[in-house]
């Protein structure tokens, strides 16, 4: 499709992982960042603030945020890493994950953890899921007295499961625990209302489905929480509130967060809620499709998917990280096909992507992969 420069030789179903940005929008980063480069001193010291504010009132007016709790980050990892080591934990606390968790976030609890003394405790989540109930009930058992924290993503990475992250935070609240919600994969992709939701952590990227130039996410906070959010750099800011400081964290491409609002616009343009219904639409039937030839389980229920399919791979034998890395590049080796393949609950699954650019042969492609020849 002739809005990206996604190489043509390539079928690209992973818009999952990093997502891919529109020529538009990568010209509107690249056109800030030569406005900065015409007189370095004089954006940062009149530009930068105004530009940024512009930025951020459109992404909170996208998200329904209250911009007071709003800042820009610069990654979902970013964010998760802001949270979790400005929270004060000790020897006795529990940090709560789920087994569908990024496994980088759960690397930073588990940093969290060695400093603070806090444990770590993963929920196990059964997959395939069957319902969002099932989620609700796991982590709500899972909740003990010592609970000070529940991590929980609200589009899985492994699984691309959508997580009833309300109801979760529902009941984690009555509870008395706050939720760090990891929607690293939901803006653009799920509707989003934070005003409604009203989290007492969100953080999300803008660079995946919101279709930003690389470098751009957020991070939202409850007002209790604001004052002792730190960003992972300190800078100038630091003491003065969570807008100076995450606003200021050293000199940095100016060109990523101020695109948001171009991802935003492109996304209005297609219709953001017309991408969606297509896109679903696509994701199921693709995950349908490739469970019927292959003979396979799909992951998630319909009402628990977006754009991410999550179907299992007609192979049977050990379902490691090395053979899934391996079945994962020999894929993109011999058929051109950039997906993930991923080990999960004692099986490989193929977790394909749908984004505006991708047609139903991708999946009609990928559905032919003889994955036996690829496993040899
Ligand atoms: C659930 C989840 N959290 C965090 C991340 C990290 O995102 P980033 O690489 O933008 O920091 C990802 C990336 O795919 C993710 O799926």
């Amino acid at each position: 499709m002739s809005d990206f420069i996604l190489t043509s030789d390539t079928i690209q179903i992973n818009h999952g992982s990093f997502g891919a940005t529109p020529i538009l929008v990568l010209d509107a980063a690249d056109a800030w960042r030569r406005k900065f480069e015409a007189d370095p001193t004089h954006f940062m010291r009149r530009l930068w603030a105004p530009s940024l504010a512009e930025a951020k009132a459109k992404l909170a007016a996208f998200l329904n945020a209250d911009i007071a709790g709003l800042a820009f980050v610069m990654n979902a990892s970013d964010g998760a890493n802001a949270v979790l080591r400005s929270l004060d934990f000790a020897a006795g606390d529990e940090i709560l994950v789920t087994s569908h968790g990024y496994r980088a976030v759960s690397k930073t609890v588990e940093h969290v953890c060695r400093r603070t003394g806090a444990t770590a405790r993963i929920v196990d989540i059964p997959f395939p899921l069957t319902g969002p109930d099932t989620v609700v009930d796991a982590i709500d058992a899972a909740i003990t007295a010592r609970t000070r924290l529940l991590v929980v993503d609200h589009i899985t990475s492994p699984t691309a499961a959508v997580f009833p992250v309300a109801a979760i935070q529902t009941r984690a609240r009555k509870r008395g625990v706050p939720v760090l919600i990891d929607g690293a994969h939901a803006p653009g992709q799920v509707p989003l209302d934070i005003a409604a939701l009203a989290p007492d952590f969100y953080i999300g990227n803008c660079h995946k489905w919101l279709f930003a130039a690389k470098g751009a996410a957020f991070l939202y906070a409850a007002p209790q929480f604001r004052d002792r959010l730190h960003p992972g750099t300190i800078s100038h800011g630091y003491g003065q509130g969570m807008a100076a400081e995450f606003d200021w964290v050293g000199t940095r491409d100016v060109g990523a967060w101020l695109s948001v609002p171009d991802g935003i616009a492109y996304g209005e343009n297609l219709g953001w809620a017309q991408l969606r219904q297509r896109n679903n639409d696509l994701a199921s039937d693709a995950a349908k499709l490739l469970s019927q030839v292959w003979g396979t389980r799909i992951g998630t229920p319909d009402s628990m998917r977006a754009h991410m399919a999550c179907v299992e791979i007609p192979l049977t034998g050990p379902a490691d990280e090395a053979r899934a890395q391996k079945l994962w590049s020999k894929l993109y080796d011999a058929h051109r096909i950039q997906m993930p393949v991923i080990a999960f609950a004692g099986a490989l699954w193929a977790r394909p992507s749908v984004q505006i650019y991708n047609r139903a042969a991708d999946y009609e492609a990928l559905a032919k992969v003889d994955w036996r020849a690829l496993d040899a």
